[in-house]
């Protein structure tokens, strides 16, 4: 017997008040049966004389988050939110939004055409659109500023911001925040408001926008959202609407929405959206496998990394115990952490009591021994196999028999880290980004004999952290550095032919990149990058050996940044100036290895610098060192500054087309060389395919 599924949107009375309920599991999307559910419950309002007005409420955690973002992909079916939201303003009895959890997208625009709005508190207001490379379509850019006012309009509209229930009552948006029970307070409302003429939003004038604030706006979000096209679109749109009668506004909107939606940028953010949320799920786990709980959590090694995840645990709300090699290291991380914390407070980002909190769950300490009541314990020493082996089998044999251990290497060899214990069902790798308390992204690292629920705890505990993880496999440098060292590569192979490094960092910022490759190596030190390529040397071709740039940067006393001179120089302000000195050391290396500069172009630069990694990429899926093309995406993008608007690398090569990238994969294999560019065997299947990587 089939069970017939309860209905989207369900209609009870109350007295002569009518209450529609949207009941959408999991996030009371506003898909077609949801919407058709409002108009049939708009009927009754307007045909059912003994109903005198009507509540729009919701079930479950959230009013709504909004359209259902699957439909984006093809025809969206009648009857259209906007229509749903017109008849819901034009009502003339009055219609009241009792809103809870989180009113986003067109949830919000729902309860911006109703006639009052009364939210539970802790409700969240914002319109995520831009977020997602569109913007509402429904009414709220023609709405909202005549509640809210031009500048906090922008904010929600063109960038996306979320408000909480106290700033909404403030800027107008909401009539109230319930003190009780939510729906009594609005059915209630009916009998203050008995008789009047429902109030429009619409019927409000438009606050005024003029040139002036408009050239301002346009330029901030220019600088902020570089290469995006839809937060200028947001300025269009309510520089229209100020001058616009309401109808015409209303379909204006709708129609710039709609023509978003088929843009590139909103194809790449959507993918995004989606490849975030299928990111935190691992492929081949068992289903029944659960997180377990992680109270306190050990970190040994009291370097950059080890105070930054500190530092994110403690902001977690984790109790932490850092292990130093002595008393002094640890002392001294202590008071590095303490005055990191300093000046969060002087930004006023955190206040004293906040940073009292956190000092206070913080234990530092040099003996491991402290470790023995840990959850979890994170290894963050320098890498050095030797070294790592030996503190990870001294951790192994202090800690209880449930505490999770994890290196945070960036290309160790995983597995031989493992056997250092006697549990490697226990052992895995969490790979943090430096500034590990600022950067929002997780490389976890499964071994083969980690266990189901450690994997789980760990994506758990990432997510806990504020952090987006994605579930790699083991591979020397993992995803993210092994694809990045092919990058790092064709700079300086770039270089070396006749590329400066201003032309490499122009093309790549220009990409969408916020800073190019090689200005980004001064700012993590030649000297540490130096090292690295030392430590990697064996795995590298003898070109790339002999591209010693970095090397030769670093006897020249330039290490970056700190030195005040690498690949550029730098004066007050830490700009990034290109210098003479470093054209007549290129000039040098390459009279040494008998390469003569050419004129490179701007395309070969920025094909040579992204191929690479796309390719890197399609090799990692082929050996399933990562599950899924858009955990690659979701990794670049969030870690490694690839631009979200264009998708991350793998969803970019689909769009600009696997066949043009073999084609061109194929013209720098001859060129370059065959062990450089050759085209991976996915990319020649899919190129012939789907077109497709997943
Ligand atoms: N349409 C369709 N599905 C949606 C959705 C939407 N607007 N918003 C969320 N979902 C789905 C997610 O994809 C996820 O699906 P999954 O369980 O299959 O992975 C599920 O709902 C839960 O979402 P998730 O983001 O994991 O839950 P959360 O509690 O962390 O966050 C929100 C909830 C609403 C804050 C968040 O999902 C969000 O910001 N959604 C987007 C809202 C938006 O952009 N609306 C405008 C659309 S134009």
């Amino acid at each position: 017997m089939t069970v017939p599924s309860p209905p989207a949107v369900s209609s009870e009375r109350i007295g002569n008040v009518l209450v529609a309920r949207i009941d959408n599991p999991p996030v009371n999307a506003l898909s077609r049966a949801v919407r058709a559910g409002l108009m049939d419950a708009l009927h009754r309002l307007e045909t059912d004389e003994n109903v005198a007005g009507l509540v729009i409420a919701a079930g479950g955690r959230m009013f709504s988050a909004g359209a259902d973002i699957d439909e984006f992909n093809g025809e969206i079916q009648q009857p259209f939110l906007g229509d749903v939201t017109d008849r819901l303003e034009q009502s003339s009895k009055p219609v009241i939004a009792a809103i809870h959890g989180t009113a986003l997208g067109g949830g919000l625009e729902v309860a911006l055409a109703c006639h009052h709005r009364i939210a539970a508190s802790g409700t969240v207001f914002g319109l995520p659109e831009v977020r997602l490379g569109t913007l509402p379509g429904s009414g709220g850019i023609v709405r909202l500023p005549r509640l809210v006012g031009i500048d906090q309009a922008l904010a929600m509209i063109a960038e996306g911001r979320r408000i909480g229930a106290e700033e909404a009552l403030s800027a107008g948006l909401i009539d109230r925040v319930a003190s009780g029970d939510l729906m009594e307070e609005c059915v209630a409302l009916f009998d203050e408001i008995a008789g009047a003429a429902p109030p429009r939003t619409g019927d409000r004038p438009f606050p005024a926008f003029n040139a002036e604030r408009e050239a301002a706006a346009r330029t901030a979000l220019a600088k902020k959202y570089r290469g995006q096209e839809a937060p200028q679109k947001a300025v269009d749109l309510l520089a229209m609407a100020a001058r616009t009668p309401m109808s015409e506004a209303l379909r204006l909107e709708h129609e710039t929405c709609r023509a978003l939606l088929s843009t590139a940028q909103s194809r790449a953010l959507r993918h995004l959206f989606k490849a975030e949320r299928e990111a935190g799920k691992i492929a081949d786990v068992a289903e029944d496998a659960a997180a377990r709980s992680i109270d306190r959590v050990g970190i040994v090694g009291t370097g950059t990394m080890g105070r930054g995840i500190a530092i994110t645990c403690l902001d977690a709300g984790f109790e932490v115990v850092l292990i130093g090699r002595s008393g002094e290291s640890a002392d001294l991380a202590r008071e590095a952490i303490a005055n990191i914390y300093a000046s969060t407070v002087r930004r006023g980002r955190l206040n004293e009591q906040d940073v009292a909190d956190r000092l206070a769950r913080l234990e530092t300490s040099h003996s491991l021994d402290r470790l023995v009541e840990t959850d979890l314990v994170i290894e963050t020493i320098s890498e050095d196999i030797d070294a790592k082996r030996a503190v990870i089998s001294a951790i192994d044999a202090i800690v209880p028999d449930h505490t999770i251990m994890v290196t945070n290497t960036s290309f160790l060899d995983i597995e031989q880290l493992a056997r250092a214990t006697k549990r490697p069902a226990n052992f895995a790798g969490m790979h943090f980004f430096n500034p590990a308390n600022v950067m929002k992204l997780v490389e976890n690292i499964r071994t083969e004999a980690a266990s189901d629920d450690v994997l789980v705890t760990l994506m758990a505990f990432a997510k806990r952290l504020g952090k987006t993880a994605v579930m790699v496999g083991p591979s020397d440098g993992f995803v993210a550095n092994r694809m990045l060292s092919k990058r790092t590569r064709e700079a300086l192979f770039l270089l070396q032919e006749g590329a400066t490094p201003h032309q490499i960092d122009r093309v790549l910022t220009e990409f969408g990149f916020p800073v190019g490759p090689l200005a980004l190596a001064d700012m993590a030190g030649l000297d540490v990058l130096a090292a690295t390529r030392r430590a990697r040397a064996a795995t590298m071709s003898k070109r790339e050996r002999e591209a010693d740039i970095i090397e030769r940067l670093v006897v020249a006393g330039r290490l970056g940044q700190k030195s005040g001179a690498g690949y550029y120089a730098y004066g007050e302000g830490r700009k990034p100036q290109p210098d003479p000195e470093v054209e007549t050391l290129l000039a040098a290396h390459r009279a040494e290895r008998g390469v003569g500069a050419r004129t490179i172009s701007d395309d070969e630069v920025r094909e040579r610098c992204i191929f690479a990694i796309i390719n890197e990429g399609a090799r990692l899926l082929e050996e399933g060192v990562v599950a899924r093309p858009g955990d690659i995406d979701v990794l670049w993008t969030k870690g490694l500054g690839f631009p979200a608007h264009l998708g991350g690398p793998m969803h970019y090569a689909e769009e600009i087309g696997l066949p043009h990238v073999r084609t061109a994969l194929a013209g720098y294999a001859a060129t370059i060389g065959d062990e450089y560019f050759k085209p991976a065997r996915l990319i020649e299947q899919r190129a012939d395919g789907s077109g497709r990587f997943a």
